[in-house]
């Protein structure tokens, strides 16, 4: 049997073992989905400052390095890339660290606490030649892939609008305690545009629909919350955010709307786009993981619904027909990082790069600038 060598191994330190750390081991552990993949990934150290984190990372037999400094885990010769998952606030300083200490990066979105740290990340990243993403994982899913598909095609005819929406529902209860995701000095003052921003930009922007203008409509409903010890916390960010855009295609211009809500009724992580032509147009909602809506104007015009599979980008031992949730795209988006770092990704679909998580604060940042004033900004 053939035993890869090291060459083919992604070793990676995680710092920041909760939600999403902890969802990247676990796509880790599950690799060996992937069929006749290039890269083997190694999880090999964790930084947290947590100790009941640290011990949910015991369980996993690769990690030899469990620590609350991530400079122990920087100075580690075993650690090939790091993922950093913290809050916002400590986005620049981790991120600069990880390319000072020579290693890939595959950041968290939104890539900085605001404009001006993307742009040092950016700029930092470039100066490093190391190679930097940042995590985006939605438009992995098959549903996802067919819609950039579609809109590649040149089926559309002319474009008339596009929608990329992120949804979520469950702030509407007023006694869900505060997090740090609803705190402007954690979170950042773009609030639900630096939480959900980058799901919704990350297929436009890649399909060169670029926003140009926008006109904003921010809504803040909810300003405190428990605090979990018995009183009342500060809850300052936007809770939910609608960027109405321009977009310049082919001479015309092109409304997109971009929706990223705390306050949905009823969504739980409902995450669509919808992009429309006068030839012809496509949806796809997490919602419905299994559909996928084309219209197709021929004598008539009409919706078809497809029922979708398994076709994910990097193929899997999942059966074709079963149908794919959150940890199968994430892992995919891992896929994707991996394969694109290894020079394998054979024109798939990538990471969000730093220039475009740049370009998305600059469009968040005319969003607030819009709301401040009133007046559609320049992009
Ligand atoms: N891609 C996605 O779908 C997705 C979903 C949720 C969150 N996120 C992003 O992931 C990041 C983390 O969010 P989360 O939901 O996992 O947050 P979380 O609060 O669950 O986890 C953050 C972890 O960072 C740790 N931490 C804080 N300071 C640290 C330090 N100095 N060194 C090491 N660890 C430290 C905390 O102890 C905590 O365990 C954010 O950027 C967020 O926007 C992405």
């Amino acid at each position: 049997m053939m035993i890869r060598n090291m060459k083919d191994v992604m070793r990676v330190g995680i710092i920041g073992g909760g939600l999403m750390g902890r969802e990247a081991a676990s796509a880790f552990a599950r690799w060996f989905v992937l069929e006749r993949f290039p890269v083997r990934v190694e999880l090999v150290a964790v930084c947290d400052l947590q100790d009941t984190l640290l011990d949910w990372f015991r369980q996993i037999p690769t990690v030899r390095l469990l620590t609350k400094d991530h400079r122990e885990l920087l100075a580690s010769p075993d650690v090939d890339v790091v993922y950093v998952a913290v809050p916002h606030h400590l986005h620049e300083s981790i991120y600069l660290e990880v390319l000072a200490a020579g290693k890939d990066l595959l950041a968290e979105k939104p890539f900085g606490i605001d404009l001006a740290a993307a742009r040092r990340i950016r700029d930092a990243a470039v100066a490093s030649g190391r190679f930097v993403r940042c995590s985006s994982e939605f438009p992995f899913l098959p549903g996802a892939q067919r819609v950039v598909d579609i809109a590649r095609s040149g089926k559309l005819g002319r474009l008339l609008e596009v929608h990329s929406c992120f949804w979520h529902a469950s702030d509407l209860d007023p006694s869900k305690p505060v997090n740090w995701k609803r705190q402007v000095r954690y979170c950042g003052e773009i609030g639900v545009m630096g939480d959900l921003g980058m799901h919704v930009v990350h297929i436009p922007l890649r399909l060169g629909w670029n926003p140009v203008r926008v006109y904003s409509q921010l809504q803040k409903v909810y300003t405190e919350r428990p605090d979990g010890k018995g009183g009342f916390a500060a809850c300052d960010t936007w809770d939910n955010a609608q960027l109405h855009c321009d977009l310049e295609v082919s001479g015309s211009t092109v409304p997109m709307r971009l929706e990223m809500k705390r306050l949905a009724p009823g969504a739980t992580n409902t995450w669509w786009v919808e992009v429309l032509g006068t030839e012809g147009g496509a949806r796809y909602s997490t919602a419905e993981p299994k559909t996928l809506w084309i219209f197709e104007r021929q004598k008539e015009q009409r919706w078809v619904r497809i029922d979708l599979g398994f076709q994910t980008p990097f193929p899997t031992i999942t059966g074709g027909i079963f149908e794919p949730g959150f940890p199968d795209c994430f892992l995919q988006m891992w896929a994707a990082y991996a394969a694109e770092r290894s020079g394998a990704l054979e024109g798939r679909f990538g990471c969000v790069t730093p220039d475009e998580a740049v370009r998305s604060h600059e469009l968040f940042a005319a969003g607030l600038e819009s709301h401040q004033t009133r007046a559609a900004i320049a992009v």
